[in-house]
């Protein structure tokens, strides 16, 4: 056995992948609309949000499994439908600490975008739709976006030891946006 990883037991999680739900998760994190004020272009309309009973915008379910090299982190993900001004309801977005580490997101239900950007600022966005998986390599910060009218769902794996890093990514900011616009959801600058 890799001297580096500790004895652990297997172990089975049970998903309902209709209603896109882990039965049995260890843990979960909700992240209301006040944790999102820096996030959104439309700061008005968020804070209003966040007075407004501050509902939930995405939660995260997850097993517990050792944050070490070898093993993987399992969650779902589950981002709520809505906008704040013309942006569509999004996650924080987040680099990981050990950046050379990938993750796959696999939609079970909804539609909508994963934005992603490098270091060096080279910005793509690639669409979810239900049994399309989305595969972010290592280096790039990564956000969901939700464009539909239903929640966002997405079913996660990545290395157990990559950490997430959400300063970088608030401070930098992405580049790009997605927007609510007469030709439906549209990808431009930041700035426009
Ligand atoms: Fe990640």
């Amino acid at each position: 056995m890799n001297s580096q990883t500790a004895y652990f037991p297997p172990f089975t999680v049970d998903f309902d992948l209709q209603a896109g739900i882990m039965l049995n998760p260890d843990r979960s994190k909700s992240t209301r609309a006040s944790t999102m004020i820096p996030y959104y272009r439309d700061r008005a309309a968020i804070e209003a949000l966040a007075a407004d009973g501050d509902p939930v915008h995405y939660e995260v379910f997850e097993k517990n499994i050792p944050t070490e090299e070898g093993h993987i982190m399992i969650c779902i993900s589950k981002l709520l439908p809505g906008k704040i001004g013309d942006e569509f309801f999004m996650t924080k977005g987040h680099y990981h600490q050990r950046i050379a580490t990938a993750e796959t997101y696999l939609c079970l239900s909804g539609e909508g975008f994963m934005l992603m950007k490098t270091p060096e600022g080279e910005c793509r966005a690639e669409s979810f739709r239900p049994g399309r998986m989305v595969y972010v390599p290592p280096y790039w910060a990564h956000r969901s976006i939700n464009t539909g009218k239903t929640p966002l769902i997405t079913f996660c794996n990545y290395p157990a030891h990559a950490a997430l890093n959400y300063g970088d990514i608030l401070t930098e900011g992405f580049p790009k946006l997605i927007v609510d616009s007469a030709q439906g959801p549209a990808l431009v600058e930041r700035g426009s």
